[in-house]
């Protein structure tokens, strides 16, 4: 809801400029009226204008205000400066042209005649036209606002705009009065419309090839060079000092390459993916034009042992783009991370690659290839990754029997419905009364998920793979599962029915008809229509047992700090103009490199700015959440690999540098991903063979 706002911040923007821009032209057309009837006419339509105007300048800033409790003082600054710039000049407008132009707007009709001289320079005076057109200036200089982001806004940012329209108010003002003065003269005469329409033709001849200029000026500016190094970029060293006088021998230190899994031994469990173009019916009979891991969609749900040695086979069968495989939220060796340009070279038609990693951590987990990730894992290329624990079934909830992995989708080309795999209708399971139940909820797509379990109290037994301290038991609230996350949700099969339901935002307007039924043996429940409840949304900040040993490490002093501000502004990225999401103002390749050095104990700040969710997920490492806009985490260790930061959050999370490489760490809403919002942690002393850029075949985003 609140990031339709902004895109209606931008449009209301264009608008404002369209409208003022034509009310002010035809306020300066009032002169040139042939008659008192003609003048009557066009002053009408200046007030409409107005009206129009002034009605779009209040969605403006209704639209301020409901921005205005996400941000913060330096945010505020850039919406306070955008309010003054339109609003001042458009009360102006209402307050001092309008009742002039209304007087205009009611002369009778009944004589025509051509205007007195006095009566023509009425009708330019500054107390009419100077405001329309102060509004006009003012739109423009909110528009030009929405190509900068608020934080940091550019010192010449605050100044100069208002400046500039206040130094082309007064400009105008001067030239309004002398035009006043020439029209008073009974020996003024209408300019010539030969010259009128060269005049008007040569401005916007001007305009244009000015804006034209500009416009590919910055599109040739934005492009990206066609090979990049993830080694090279800017580092943000966190406060700590840079890696200082052996730089360059650590530098040319290791590669990430040597980074890998073990190469030898007998793997325990191996798969083969072959990633292929299919159609796949979901369950309703629509039809997905899929991109497949051996035709199944989602990809075969690979399933181990913790301490297992895994050994994945990647076959490009035929997605000419290429393929690679990452292992989301299993912290595997750097070399076998699976994206492509910075651990591996993305694997082309007909080419294969073998990936070999311990599974040290029980949990759920997924897979996704991260070569154009936005399309590759929208279109299907992903699937389950559960390590089940070492002595299996020795969790505190006693043995788990029915063990579900719910891979949550949103399939393009379908209505929007969020499916369970292929299922985006009713599935029934048949449970047992006193069966325990362990689902594991998986967000495949590029928003929150909702789930809803009704008819049995449950537990939140982990996040992100990570088991939670204490679950204690929970009834009617909503799960929020961010985008890449999991929640793994426990309860025991009650007498009753009970189902698990997915609200996503772009759900089709009936609500969902998705729904995992689980129903005691016998009875059929098969006339059950999904009906999603408002309920209150589970929070994780003060569930479960808090566990201070577990994490004293990450919770007392730091190595390195980094605060990383979230937000979107207009412009051009990589040739195209879109909005694009900035971290600390900066798109990537510009955005900061994390700098860190093994063992290292870094704290990270992330600020959403913007009104959209950041699901912030960073390779290779677990990420220990400590506060949310200043409430500490008070219940179970929270860990995660992928956190929401939703419009207005600050998260203050705390990770030990352990595993060396250089690790993505990226907005895993993919298309935000693709638009700039993808940094990197990179260890001192490593560096990559792998490139990536338009020359190359690798593009991980
Ligand atoms: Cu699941 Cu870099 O992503
Ligand atoms: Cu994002």
């Amino acid at each position: 809801m609140v990031e339709n706002i902004f895109g209606a911040a931008g449009f209301t923007a264009l608008g404002l400029v369209v409208l003022w821009s034509a009310a002010a032209y035809w306020s300066s057309r009032l002169p040139y009226s042939a008659s008192t009837v003609h003048l009557r006419r066009r002053a009408i339509g200046v007030v409409l204008l107005l009206c129009l105007g002034a009605a779009l300048a209040i969605a403006k800033a209704v639209l301020i205000a409901a921005v205005w409790p996400v941000g913060w003082p330096a945010m505020q600054l850039k919406l306070a400066l955008e309010l003054g710039l339109f609003g001042a000049p458009t009360l102006a407008a209402l307050g001092v042209s309008l009742p002039r132009l209304l007087r205009l707007a009611r002369r009778s009709r009944a004589q025509r005649r051509p205007l007195a001289a006095d009566e023509r320079a009425g009708t330019a005076r500054i107390a009419l036209v100077l405001p329309v057109q102060a509004a006009m200036l003012g739109a423009v200089a909110v528009l030009v606002y929405t190509f900068f982001t608020a934080v940091p806004l550019p010192v010449k940012m605050i100044a100069v705009p208002p400046l500039l329209v206040t130094a082309g108010t007064a400009l105008q003002a001067v030239r309004l009065q002398r035009r006043t003065a020439k029209l008073r003269s009974p020996a003024w005469a209408k300019p010539r419309l030969g010259l009128r329409l060269l005049r008007a033709a040569a401005s916007l001849v001007a305009v244009a090839a000015a804006l034209w200029l500009w416009l590919s000026a910055a599109s040739q500016m934005s492009v990206l060079p066609p090979t990049l190094s993830m080694a090279a970029g800017v580092m943000d060293t966190g406060g700590a000092a840079p890696a200082g006088g052996h730089a360059h021998d650590a530098m040319g230190g290791i590669s990430v390459a040597s980074l890998n899994g073990p190469r030898q031994g007998e793997p325990d469990k191996r798969f083969t993916l072959t990633a292929k173009r299919q159609t796949v019916s979901l369950s309703s009979g629509a039809q997905v034009e899929a991109w497949t891991f051996n035709g199944q969609l989602p990809g075969p749900e690979l399933r181990v042992q913790q301490g297992d040695l895994i050994e994945v086979t990647l076959i490009n069968s035929d997605i000419t783009d290429g393929v690679t495989l990452h292992w989301h939220g299993l912290d595997v060796p750097n070399a076998e991370d699976g994206v492509a340009g910075v651990t591996q070279n993305a694997v082309m038609l007909g080419q294969t690659h073998v990936y070999r990693f311990v599974a040290a951590d029980a949990g759920t987990y997924w897979y996704h290839s991260h070569q154009e990730s936005y399309i590759g894992e929208g279109k299907g290329l992903f699937g389950a990754l559960i390590v089940d624990p070492k002595p299996a079934g020795t969790e505190a909830i006693g043995p788990t029997v029915l063990d579900i992995p719910i891979v949550a989708h949103t399939w393009q080309g379908t209505d929007n419905a969020v499916s369970f795999g292929t299922s985006d209708g009713i599935r029934i399971q048949e449970a047992a009364p006193g069966t325990p139940v362990r689902l594991r909820l998986i967000n495949t797509d590029n928003d929150p998920i909702a789930f809803q379990l009704q008819g049995t109290p449950f537990r939140v037994s982990a996040i992100d793979g990570t088991d939670l301290k204490e679950p204690t038991e929970l009834r009617d609230q909503e799960l929020q599962v961010a985008t890449g996350g999991r929640y793994d949700v426990t309860f025991t099969m009650p007498e009753q029915a009970v189902q698990l339901l997915p609200r996503s935002r772009h759900e089709p307007k009936e609500g969902t008809r998705t729904a995992l039924v689980f129903s005691t043996s016998g009875r059929d429940e098969t006339a059950v229509k999904p009906s999603l409840k408002k309920l209150p949304v589970f929070d994780p900040l003060a569930y479960g047992r808090p566990d201070p040993a577990a994490v004293a490490k990450l919770t007392g002093s730091y190595d390195r700090q980094f605060t990383l501000i979230l937000d979107k502004r207009l412009g051009f990225y990589n040739g195209k103009f879109a909005f694009s999401m900035t971290i600390n103002g900066k798109l990537f390749p510009d955005t900061p490199m994390l700098m860190v050095r093994e063992g290292d104990v870094v704290k990270t700040t992330f600020v959403n700015h913007s009104t959209a969710n950041h699901p912030m997920h960073l390779h290779g490492h677990h990420m220990l959440v400590l506060s949310r806009n200043g409430q500490p985490s008070t219940g179970s260790p929270w860990w995660v690999d992928t956190l929401n930061v939703a419009p207005g959050d600050v998260y203050e999370v705390a990770f030990l540098a352990d595993n060396p490489g250089l690790w993505m760490d990226h907005c895993h809403n993919l298309q935000h991903a693709s638009v700039g919002m993808s940094m990197h942690l990179m260890y001192e002393g490593v560096t990559t063979p792998y490139v990536m850029g338009s020359a190359t075949g690798n593009h991980p985003e």
